[in-house]
């Protein structure tokens, strides 16, 4: 009988983990792979973590170990916890401790979803020493937030329309010390120029 029930845990996570990586898996090629060479043997923080999936893959063939991941909805973070285990968890940047020291932050479709991003990214850039930082941001949205799956956020948001350009965004960056170094379509990679 235990037994029988652990298969059924088990068959759950099978399928609740295929059908999160087909929501993320587009992502793999362009954001992880294409900077393999960034992300190889590194330790990451990940804003928006979402469930994790793709630091795991990252984990298995990358050696890419990301410590520290900041995700709101508990959902998420449950299934984050068990694919990154170790991970440390915040739910917003307002709960991360201060003098973190990661390789790389990852910002990967996340800053659209910050109400407040000056104010969120001034914050985490207090906080956390960083090398490198990979962005995916489009430079606009033509669509409306619907607030669910992929999209859930903590503003209850309807649409992106205070969401930063690219040239709003490498302004600001460069603000805080971070240089564009590449730019492809949405996938920008910075770099920390000590001043
Ligand atoms: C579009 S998903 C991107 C997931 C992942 N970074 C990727 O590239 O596949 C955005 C994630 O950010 C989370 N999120 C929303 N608002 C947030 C906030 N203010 N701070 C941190 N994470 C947030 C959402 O719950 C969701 O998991």
């Amino acid at each position: 009988m235990a037994k029988n029930k652990k298969t059924i845990r088990r068959k759950i996570s099978m399928i609740e983990l295929r059908t999160a990586w087909n929501e993320c898996k587009h992502h793999w090629q362009k954001s992880w792979l294409e900077h393999k060479h960034l992300l190889q043997n590194k330790t990451c923080l990940d804003v928006g973590i979402w469930k994790g999936v793709l630091n795991a893959k990252a984990r298995k063939y990358l050696n890419c170990n990301t410590i520290i991941g900041i995700e709101p909805y508990l959902s998420h973070v449950k299934m984050c916890q068990k694919l990154n285990p170790g991970i440390m968890l915040y739910n917003t940047v307002d709960d991360l401790p201060h003098e973190q020291k990661v390789d790389v932050i990852l910002l990967q479709g996340i800053i659209c979803l910050m109400l407040y991003w000056r104010d969120d990214l001034t914050q985490l850039f207090e906080k956390v020493k960083a090398k490198t930082l990979l962005v995916r941001h489009e430079d606009s949205y033509n669509y409306q937030c619907s607030g669910a799956k992929r999209e859930t956020n903590i503003h209850n948001l309807k649409n992106f329309t205070h969401s930063p350009t690219h040239k709003q965004l490498i302004f600001f960056l460069a603000q805080h010390n971070y240089k564009l170094i590449t730019k492809k379509e949405d996938n920008l990679h910075f770099e920390y120029e000590n001043i």
